[in-house]
């Protein structure tokens, strides 16, 4: 389409550029002095540099309010995923000298049994659909980056500065957060810790961004940032400011359209091209739905979980009791429609799981009604290798001991002989091949 063929005929879309507001009218810009009076370098700190029409207050602002509302759910998402972990009880939460960030939020809740699938699914999948957004709105203010001269006043030197961090922690956001979903696991270190810190430093550096820029707002300046995005040269338009943010629409839609299913489950599973666990077949039958780490992948032998395997289990420092997998079958069974949602956001349909109440067992052994439970796993590899679960966890009447699931005894790799299933619970909580339960009260 021939630029012509983009614009109405009596009111084009892209607008010539205003001239700028207030006392500095527009210097030639390739020759002028900035309000230093230091002539800026060649290339990208000269304004006749950038000459997209594109660029200005309308699509910039567009994006931004985007933006706006789109970021502080990812924060929120993400810090009730925090929560769901109940970091605070033991074996839950290993990310190093947290002190008070690891603060304790509340007792993540069992009701509804979808809410962990809800957060994760919004938390991935919106993250994904911004990305179009992040990029474009960076492209949109890229002319501030190279603004001349580069700091004005120490104000000016600290706005800089909290842009630079909020940008870059955003960026280290999305980049750790899209790699880990991807199971692209390349990070120096633990990507839990890395994203957990990421999160903080955006919101700090959010807080100044806000704060700055709601002062200015407040005391009615006007916001010559955003005037200095128009083109003093601008080029021919290929396409209109409407034009590209519907490109830009279009493409989060389409990132949405190939996510989501890893989350929604049912017959969208299939379209979840870019969802490695979500969207994989998990074979045929009653334990056909998703993994997130084979037993191999995680030094589970068939010795651990063979005829030798026993599991233990006692109220705080009581007499053991020791249950085989005989033995736990002759106790009550009761089921359970719960589903798998994994903190990378795929999650599985509701599975109908069957074994000994978690309630059952601690009652057993003696504990008591505020006594959560600690729970260990025969695994070898991997991070959690024990988890905690709180009081109101334990003695929800859908948390068991899965023993089997949609009829068939549990694979391997789903947890065989024995494995934790509580509603509302992130995945890796879910212990697998457990065999040990203390009961006890947690802090
Ligand atoms: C500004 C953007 C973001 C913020 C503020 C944010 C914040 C958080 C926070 C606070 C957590 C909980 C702590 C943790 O598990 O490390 C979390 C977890 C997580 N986030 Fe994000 N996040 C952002 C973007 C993203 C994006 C774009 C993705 C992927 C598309 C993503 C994927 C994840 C995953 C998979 C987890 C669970 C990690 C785990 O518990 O093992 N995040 N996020």
């Amino acid at each position: 389409m021939g630029a012509s063929a983009a614009y109405g005929r009596t009111m084009p879309a892209v607008r010539p550029p205003e001239p700028r507001p207030g006392p500095h009218p527009d210097p030639a810009p390739d020759t002028a002095a900035g309000p230093g009076g230091t002539l800026p370098p060649p290339g990208p700190f000269r304004p006749a540099f950038w000459r997209s029409p594109l660029r200005g207050p309308w699509f910039t602002a567009l994006l931004g309010t985007v933006l706006l509302a789109g970021l502080p759910l990812m924060l929120l998402t993400g810090l009730l995923s925090y929560a769901a972990y109940n970091p605070d009880l033991p074996g839950n939460d290993t990310t190093p000298g947290k002190g008070l960030l690891g603060f304790y939020l509340f007792s993540w809740p069992t009701d509804p049994h979808w809410l962990y699938r809800l957060n994760q699914g919004v938390h991935v999948t919106l993250g994904v659909a911004l990305v179009p957004v992040v990029l474009a709105k960076l492209w949109s203010v890229l002319p501030r980056l190279f603004a001349w001269p580069p700091l004005r006043s120490a104000r000016h030197a600290l706005e800089r500065a909290s842009t630079l961090l909020l940008v870059g922690s955003a960026l280290f956001e999305f980049a750790t957060g899209i790699l880990n979903m991807q199971l692209f696991y390349v990070f120096p270190g633990s990507f839990y810790a890395l994203h957990f810190y990421g999160a903080w430093v955006f919101l700090a550096a959010l807080a100044v961004h806000l704060a700055t820029r709601v002062g200015k707002l407040r005391r009615g300046l006007h916001d010559r940032g955003m005037d200095e995005l128009r083109a003093t040269e601008p080029a021919p338009p290929t396409i209109t400011r409407r034009g590209a943010a519907a490109l830009v629409g279009a493409g989060s839609l389409g990132l949405v359209a190939v996510t989501a299913g890893q989350s929604i489950g049912g017959p969208l599973r299939r379209t979840a091209l870019l969802a490695p666990h979500g969207g994989a077949d998990p074979g045929e039958g009653p334990n056909g739905f998703q993994i997130n780490k084979t037993a191999a992948a995680l030094g589970i032998e068939p010795a651990d979980i063979g005829e030798r395997w026993r599991l233990v289990v006692r109220a705080g420092s009581g007499p053991r009791t020791v249950f085989t997998r005989a033995e736990l079958l002759a106790l009550p069974q009761h089921t359970a429609a719960l589903p798998i949602a994994c903190v990378e956001g795929w999650s599985t349909d509701d599975q109908m799981w069957r074994g000994v109440r978690l309630a059952d067992l601690a009652a057993l052994v003696g504990a008591g009604e505020s006594d959560g439970v600690f729970a260990e796993s025969a695994q070898q590899k991997g991070a959690f290798r024990a988890a905690s679960l709180r009081a109101n966890q334990v003695h929800d009447p859908r948390s068991l001991l899965a023993l089997h699931v949609n009829g068939a005894v549990l694979s391997r790799d789903h947890g065989y002989p024995a494995r934790i299933i509580v509603p509302a619970n992130p995945g890796v909580h879910n212990t697998k091949w457990v065999t040990r339960l203390t009961f006890g009260e947690l802090p």
